[in-house]
């Protein structure tokens, strides 16, 4: 059988009630704190048009959850942008930073977003890989290996989407060094830093001493407190590299909306017990499917962050397509095939942590009965 990954997309439109561990949205509700304040805010009739970079009350709670939580120190009057979700925050970015012909070294794989920006910036894409065998760590000397004179930017996802891999401190203390010594300015996305399992540390290269002028932080509400549909998002960064995409957001969507705005002041000022439950949960489901996952006989890089597995599947002897194709048209369960992140990643498939551990514990009898059905085993 030969399918291929458009095919798959649309059977998942045709299957709509399928258990999906396909988008990485929090299946949790937004915490209760956070929607009452949306609706004091539409109560009050605070819901009019604010500054272009974003409500000062939420440019300064920014600045206070980066001094506190990362040690990453901003003046909010001007070196903060509130976006529409963190997916604005990277398109402006990447708009306002990159000419045509710049280098930015990114590792692989990573969310494909940052790609489709980038080849509409006219800038040139420069894999640094990432394996199973280092649980897709990005490793510094093959990114100093991939600096050339046009490299202008370093991209940094950690927690990475799909690997769940993180930078261990020390690493980011070495990428920090190669980012001063070759004059390379860093972009680090943090929007999966609150999910890290087993002792596991996340450190912000933003923190790091002589990064603060070369790194724009990217952050966002919607994984660290379940709220993806709110669409807010954030960008921390030295003044010019503010007002280059602020400019651009103008002419794009004004200002994020307000209402989400003051709803995330009450995500970053008010209790955090919320995140530590979702981590907890997270954590909990993403041991139970490491243990199915080996069972059935995949193999994967230790996540170690994130929300995702991101599970090697050919001792299966499946292509990781055609089992996705065939986990959804036969056992009504949406897994995403490892090519959407990359044509190298073939033998892998990407299943989130994002369904209560009852439906993840029917995932896996599901995808235990294709695998039976048609493993060739190697
Ligand atoms: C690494 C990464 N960055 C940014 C985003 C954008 O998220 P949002 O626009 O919901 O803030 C995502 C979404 O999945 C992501 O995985």
């Amino acid at each position: 059988m030969t399918v291929n990954i458009f095919e798959l997309m649309e059977l998942a439109k045709a299957k709509p009630n399928a258990i999906s561990l396909g988008l990485g949205d929090p299946d949790f509700a937004t915490p209760e704190h956070i929607v009452a304040a949306a609706k004091a805010a539409i109560d009050d009739g605070r819901t009019g048009p604010v500054e272009p970079t974003g409500l000062l009350e939420l440019r300064q709670a920014i600045g206070r959850k980066l001094a506190r939580d990362n040690g990453v120190l901003v003046d909010p009057q001007s070196e903060v942008l509130v976006t529409t979700g963190g997916q604005e925050a990277l398109f402006l970015l990447v708009q306002a930073l990159i000419e045509p012909g710049d280098e930015i070294i990114v590792p692989d794989p990573r969310y494909t977003s940052y790609d489709d920006a980038i080849l509409l910036a006219g800038g040139r894409m420069v894999l640094a890989p990432t394996d199973e065998a280092h649980a897709f760590e990005l490793d510094p000397d093959e990114v100093e290996a991939r600096i050339t004179p046009r490299t202008k930017l370093l991209l940094l996802i950690s927690p990475n989407n799909p690997t769940g891999g993180i930078n261990r401190p020390e690493t980011v203390r070495r990428l920090a060094e190669i980012a001063q010594e070759r004059d390379l300015i860093v972009i680090a996305d943090e929007i999966y830093e609150k999910f890290v399992y087993d002792g596991a540390q996340h450190l912000s290269i933003g923190s790091l001493p002589g990064m603060r002028e070369r790194t724009i932080t990217l952050n966002g509400m919607s994984k660290t407190y379940a709220m993806t549909g709110w669409r807010i998002g954030y960008l921390a960064a030295p003044a010019g590299f503010i007002r280059a995409a602020a400019s651009l957001k103008q002419m794009v969507n004004i200002q994020a909306p307000t209402v989400s705005q003051w709803a995330s002041v009450a995500a970053l000022d008010g209790p955090q017990d919320c995140v530590e439950e979702m981590r907890r949960a997270y954590a909990t489901r993403r041991a139970y499917l490491m243990e199915a996952l080996s069972d059935l006989g995949f193999s994967f890089g230790t996540p170690w962050g994130g929300l995702y597995i991101w599970a090697n599947v050919s001792s299966c002897g499946i292509d990781a397509v055609e089992l996705s194709y065939r986990l959804l048209q036969e056992e009504d369960v949406l897994i995403l095939p490892g090519v959407g992140f990359g044509e190298r990643w073939k033998d892998y498939v990407r299943i989130t942590l994002l369904q209560p551990l009852e439906q993840l514990e029917l995932v896996v009898e599901r995808l235990g009965r294709v695998v039976e059905r048609y493993a060739v085993r190697k």
